[in-house]
């Protein structure tokens, strides 16, 4: 296994943002870039997203790393998928299988591409709580190097089984929806609040809650515009929060 460290960063998600838009996706991964984000999720979902994002890094491709997924039903859809995305990465850094979606069909082919140098780590991904056992199963077999699953202060179900799991197996953590899909971002605490945790915007100290937790490589906040994508990637240094630090934050989030 390669030992390639993730983090902790701030990423940028794609899923509902720009898609095939590389105008409007150069405006935001540019922004994103230049204030330090250098990990970017995709997926064949998102509509077009990643042959955007292959157009706009294709000048910076080796200071980047691309996070992007097999959403695929069999193994000839899930390697067309894969062809593409060689087209448009040239390689793949982080490899996941979208949802779970037939992973024990994809995971003998991508191991082999692993082994063959053309992606580095391989991971799994699932939204829903319902699916963690699973989740849990597939780490298990010890063939998976990254998790990605949601967490933020009203989504904490990874942290009873899965993050303990992940930091026991040196498996790599991608945190989906550290926004909540934007519906935590609301209710702001005051401006003293904000001040006491060491930020300048709520969403900021959402998404520090999250990379605070050591288990916690990547986070990935999506974003249609500029100045969020600028102002979210300036959330991923450090100091991180200690636990009162942690409990202020989920005060007003709930
Ligand atoms: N594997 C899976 O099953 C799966 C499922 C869901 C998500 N994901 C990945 O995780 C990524 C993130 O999850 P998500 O997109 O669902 O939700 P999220 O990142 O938690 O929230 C995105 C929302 O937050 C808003 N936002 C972002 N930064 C902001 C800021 N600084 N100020 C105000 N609003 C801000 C965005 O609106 P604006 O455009 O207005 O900024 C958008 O509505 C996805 O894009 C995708 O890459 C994966």
């Amino acid at each position: 296994m390669e030992e390639r460290r993730l983090g902790p960063v701030v990423g940028l998600g794609t899923w509902n943002t720009f898609g095939g838009d590389a105008g409007a996706a150069r405006t935001v991964v540019d922004a994103a870039f230049d204030a330090g984000c250098g990990v970017f999720d995709s997926s064949p979902m998102y509509r077009g997203a990643e042959s955007s994002l292959g157009a706009v890094l294709a000048p910076r491709r080796g200071e980047t790393t691309i996070a992007t997924k097999i959403w695929a039903g069999n193994v000839d859809e899930g390697r067309e998928q894969y062809a593409r995305q060689l087209e448009w990465f040239g390689r793949v850094e982080v490899e996941q299988i979208h949802n779970l979606q037939s992973w024990e069909q994809h995971l003998p082919w991508l191991e082999r591409e692993r082994g063959e140098g053309r992606l580095d780590l391989l991971g799994v991904t699932h939204y829903s709580p319902s699916a963690f056992g699973e989740l849990a199963r597939a780490l298990r077999t010890r063939r998976f190097e990254v998790l990605q699953v949601p967490l933020n202060p009203r989504e904490r179900e990874c942290e009873r089984e899965l993050l303990p799991l992940a930091a026991e197996l040196g498996v790599r953590v991608i945190v989906m929806r550290p926004l909540g899909e934007g519906a935590l971002i609301r209710h702001a605490p005051p401006e003293a609040v904000l001040e006491e945790l060491g930020v300048e915007t709520w969403p900021q100290a959402l998404l520090k809650w999250a990379l605070s937790d050591d288990r916690v490589d990547v986070i990935i906040p999506a974003t249609r515009s500029a100045e969020h994508a600028r102002v979210n990637a300036e959330a991923g240094s450090p100091p991180w929060y200690d636990a009162e630090q942690r409990e202020l934050v989920e005060r007003f989030a709930s």
